[in-house]
């Protein structure tokens, strides 16, 4: 779908949303004029509302209630295989995440339980196992190793190195980040993604819930885990596969996202080839990793919007503006590093993660030079207490190694 296609449907979205209800669906019908698939678009973008409205009106007790008819109970104190589940750590829209002791190592790790009907065909499962040996072939500092994969009676599983820290997403809550760890995890994660990209594997859910923030520096998740295509809200829970819909080339792909009903998951980090429904590749990552330095370095989202139409519309035909007028000690070239990420056309970014990831440490190195002359001249002016020098204990590894090299 072209983006002016979807300004359209976003402007009649907008316009039916302000008519009374009982009018609102003759309102569409004339102003579509006969355009079937723009009536479609509109239509389930309402019906989308609606739902999200309904579910805002349950009483507590009843979702409560069909929380519990739907999940599986809790598998902590269970056995999966060798790892007695000890806690649940969390859940997101691929299943619960377990801390677990791993009894035959001694080790705790993380465990990802997988929904149920993700693995239910045996192609999928074929390309599940195949994906799962590419990600466990990445060995980086930077990406949380998979260990194992599992399946214990009904429940299939995956088994991950276990992290102690908070997920960017957490920490973005407190406000944004200062210049020297926005620069320090944009380099991490860039290196990440440049080892991962060598060896073809594509993260596609790039986002601040898929990076952990340890004393060791940031830890991306989830690798290759995401969803290839936008499903529907609207769908039976059994229906709502990621891996499911992800057949390349399949019918499918050519399906847009309303057609669908609506999208699950989040949007804000989704490059607009992803909300067309078109493969990811590389670059698809580059983007979503320029919308998440945008919101490390401003403390706010690239692109926001009130409804999940105009979201959509924005990621395709805007630009967000220059983070400098939002957060003015920024270095100027980290906008125009992001900016070039957030490129619509996939052909007009940095084409690599090495390419970025090398603009990334000039601009992390220039930073701590500019830190190291403002400290020298304000302890030439007597004012070096008052003076906060930054994250000095974090150097960008280029400069690391070159200062090694001064040592010996
Ligand atoms: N390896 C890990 N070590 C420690 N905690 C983890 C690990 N992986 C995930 N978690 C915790 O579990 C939570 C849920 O993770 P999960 O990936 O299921 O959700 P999500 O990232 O919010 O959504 P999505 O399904 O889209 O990835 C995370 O927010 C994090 O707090
Ligand atoms: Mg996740």
């Amino acid at each position: 779908m072209t983006s002016d296609r979807w300004a359209e449907i976003n402007r009649l979205y907008n316009s039916a949303v302000e008519v009374e209800e009982k009018k609102r669906s003759s309102f569409i019908e004339e102003a579509c004029g006969g355009d079937e698939e723009l009536r479609r678009e509109v239509e389930s973008l309402l019906a989308y509302d609606q739902q999200a409205q309904q579910l805002l009106d349950r009483p507590a007790m009843q979702m409560a209630a069909e929380k519990l008819a739907i999940e599986p109970p809790s598998l902590v104190g269970r056995k999966l295989g060798p790892y007695q589940v000890q806690v649940l750590l969390g859940s997101g829209g691929m299943g619960e995440v377990y801390r677990a002791r791993d009894i035959r190592l001694n080790r705790i790790v993380a465990i990802k339980v997988l929904p149920r009907h993700l693995l239910e065909r045996s192609d999928l499962r074929q390309r599940f196992e195949r994906e799962a040996r590419a990600i466990a072939s990445l060995d980086h500092s930077h990406i949380c190793a998979l260990y194992d994969i599992g399946h214990e009676g009904a429940t299939d599983f995956l088994v991950m190195q276990y992290l102690d820290g908070e997920t960017l997403s957490q920490r973005l809550r407190k406000g944004l980040l200062p210049t020297g760890e926005v620069m320090r995890y944009a380099v991490e994660i860039a290196g990440a993604l440049e080892q991962a990209h060598r060896k073809g594997v594509v993260h596609r859910d790039l986002k601040p819930g898929n990076i952990m923030l340890t004393e060791a520096g940031a830890k991306l998740l989830d690798f290759g885990l995401a969803k290839r295509q936008p499903v529907s809200l609207m769908a039976p829970p059994s229906a709502l596969s990621p891996l499911a819909r992800g057949t390349t080339g399949g019918p499918t792909e050519t399906k847009s996202l309303t057609e669908e009903g609506m999208i699950l998951g989040t949007l804000e980090y989704m490059a607009p080839e992803q909300l067309e429904g078109k493969e990811a590749d590389a670059r698809t990552d580059l983007f979503a990793l320029g919308v998440v330095i945008y919101e490390m370095a401003t403390g706010q989202k690239a692109f926001q919007a009130e409804s999940k139409a105009s979201l959509i519309a924005k990621i395709l035909t805007a630009q967000p503006p220059p983070i400098g007028t939002i957060q003015p000690v920024s270095p100027p070239e980290l906008d125009r590093v992001v900016q070039r990420c957030l490129a619509k056309k996939s052909e007009e970014r940095w084409q690599s993660a090495a390419e970025l990831s090398s603009q990334l440490r000039e601009i992390a190195e220039s930073n701590l030079e500019s830190l190291k002359a403002q400290k020298r001249a304000t302890q030439q002016s007597g004012e070096a207490k008052k003076l906060n020098p930054g994250p000095s204990h974090w150097f960008p590894p280029r400069i690391r190694n070159r200062q090694t090299s001064h040592q010996s």
